[in-house]
């Protein structure tokens, strides 16, 4: 587990490849967290997950309960990717998602990363919104990208190395 001086108090970092992954009541969470969108991971990749470089879990974590989460992947400091960003269906517009990517933005900038690169369905107004409030710029349209007919939009933020 990573510590983090300017953490949201319920934030928890893991890091992959540090012996320090989530717990087993946590990767189920984890799990039924993630089966709520797109795309979702079974327990074995998300426990497989540790043993890949560069991949840094963000969790929150309120009275052991997981109520959002974010994935990053971050091979380099040029180009760090958010692959996952999802809150529990019953704390939505609470502001935790908000909150839990600038709290990624925050820790990206104190290893001073560069850019957070992300990719969204160009439908889901709920993740676009929230990313250009903490603005990410538009790249351009990845067509099919989620299956036919269901195109991605790339965005892309700078991280300032000052707000860390
Ligand atoms: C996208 C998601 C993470 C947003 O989390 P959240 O905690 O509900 O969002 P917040 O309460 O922090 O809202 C922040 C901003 O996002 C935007 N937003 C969030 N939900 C929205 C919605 N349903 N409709 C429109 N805008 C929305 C708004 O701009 C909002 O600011 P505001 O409340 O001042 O208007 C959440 O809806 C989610 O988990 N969705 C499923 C997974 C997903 O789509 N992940 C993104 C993958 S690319």
């Amino acid at each position: 587990m990573n510590y983090f001086s300017s953490a949201h108090p319920s934030l928890v970092i893991f890091s992959s490849c540090q012996n320090n992954w989530p717990d087993s009541n946590t990767l189920d969470q984890l799990v039924a967290l993630d089966k709520g969108f797109n795309f979702p991971w079974s327990l074995d990749r998300w426990k497989d997950l540790d043993q890949q470089e560069h991949f840094i879990l963000f969790l929150l974590l309120e009275s052991e309960e997981l109520t959002a989460m974010g994935l990053v992947y971050a091979p380099n400091l040029e180009q760090s990717e958010l692959i996952k960003l999802t809150v529990q269906a019953c704390y939505k517009r609470q502001g935790k998602g908000i909150k839990l990517l600038e709290n990624v933005i925050s820790y990206l900038s104190s290893i001073k990363a560069e850019s957070l690169f992300l990719d969204v369905e160009e439908t889901n107004l709920a993740a676009l919104n929230l990313y250009r409030n903490l603005n990410f710029n538009e790249l351009g349209v990845k067509q099919n990208f989620y299956g036919p007919g269901r195109n991605g939009i790339s965005m892309r933020r700078s991280i300032d190395a000052t707000q860390a």
